[in-house]
């Protein structure tokens, strides 16, 4: 039994936000920002009239599409979030009533930047061990509302941008598209990248304080997890070849998380492969933490960097901190 990757697409909204529509809200730079990110533009809703599940169901449409699946024909989805519509409940009942689809189960998983990752290893599993045959996977965010968009929260506040991505995975008797993955995580630096509330201790989970200190805001210490994420991604991405019996020269593309083009870059040189090998789209969309990498795929293979037969490894690094990598022969 394998697992074939029948589907894919992406949506993002309408909305462009360049860097100089945000030197006008807080103190930065286009300079500053391309230097350090390579982040030209990326997407933000418009507050109160979309829903994180609204993108979702967007990419997923397109996903379906593709695959020529109808929704009542799903037998799960996987949703990849950490900007769920509400926090009770999870997002994928909300994607199931929203696409129309039976009353099959919905997950939901949030392990940030890693979401889709974690995901695509969990669809595979369950197909492989024949418990699922048509599986919907969504990474999806909304970052433009959770930001602090000030002088004070800028270092995040230029990095991230609302989209979704989406994968139609399906049982197949031949082959398998999805090879192996690798997951990992170390609890141990769960601070260095994190939202101090809403907070299980406090009563009312948000408190005044909270709001007005802005622990409502993402923290980061950008250069811990600049360090952590430019050594575990080129290990994991060996860990994999190497398990696999395969070098970085089998690989026809390198998918990774967009995190921040210096990170893509580094991750490259450390791995010594060119540029045209590892993909970058950061520019366009910024940080769109689990929708990432669908993303990326789409314009990946819509751009010919890729094509059926080839080998590619799809990896990330995010809050947590988790990582991990998917080898998938497309
Ligand atoms: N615009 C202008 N200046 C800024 C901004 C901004 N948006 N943000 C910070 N600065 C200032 C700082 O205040 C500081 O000023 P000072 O020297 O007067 O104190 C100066 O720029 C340098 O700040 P640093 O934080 O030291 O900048 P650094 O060179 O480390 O770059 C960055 C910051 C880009 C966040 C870097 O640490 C980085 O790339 N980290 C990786 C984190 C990342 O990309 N995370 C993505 C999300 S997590 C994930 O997806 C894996």
């Amino acid at each position: 039994m394998g697992t074939k990757i029948s589907g894919f697409g992406f949506y993002v909204p309408e909305n462009t936000v360049t860097n100089f529509d945000l030197e006008k809200k807080f103190d930065t730079s286009n300079e500053w920002i391309i230097e350090r990110t390579g982040i030209q533009e990326r997407r933000f809703i418009t507050p109160n009239e979309t829903n994180t599940s609204d993108l979702s169901v967007n990419a997923a449409k397109k996903a379906l599409e593709m695959a020529n699946i109808a929704p009542e024909n799903l037998d799960l989805i996987i949703s990849a979030t950490l900007s769920a519509d509400h926090s009770i409940p999870g997002m994928g009942v909300i994607i199931q009533d929203k696409l129309g689809c039976k009353d099959i189960p919905a997950i939901d998983i949030r392990q940030q930047c890693s979401g889709f990752i974690y995901g695509l290893d969990l669809a595979d599993l369950y197909i492989k061990s024949g418990r699922y045959k048509k599986i919907l996977l969504i990474g999806a965010e909304i970052q433009s509302t959770g930001l602090n968009l000030t002088d004070e929260g800028r270092d995040l506040a230029v990095l991230f941008g609302d989209g979704a991505g989406a994968f139609i995975l399906e049982n197949s008797k031949d082959t398998s598209d999805i090879i192996d993955s690798i997951l990992h995580s170390d609890g141990k630096y769960y601070k260095e990248l994190w939202k101090e509330s809403p907070n299980s201790t406090h009563k009312g989970r948000v408190l005044v304080e909270d709001i007005q200190n802005g622990n409502i805001y993402p923290k980061m210490n950008g250069r811990t997890v600049f360090k952590h994420a430019v050594t575990k991604m080129p290990a994991v991405i060996l860990e994999l070849l190497k398990r696999n019996n395969l070098t970085k020269e089998d690989i026809t593309q390198i998918i990774p998380h967009q995190a921040n083009f210096r990170i893509t870059q580094m991750v490259a040189k450390r791995l010594r492969l060119p540029m045209d090998k590892v993909y970058s789209n950061i520019h366009k969309y910024g940080n769109t933490t689990a929708a990432t990498i669908p993303i990326a795929f789409t314009e990946a293979y819509n751009e010919g960097k890729f094509k059926k037969g080839d080998l590619i490894i799809t990896v990330s690094f995010g809050s947590g901190f988790t990582w991990g990598a998917n080898l998938i022969k497309f």
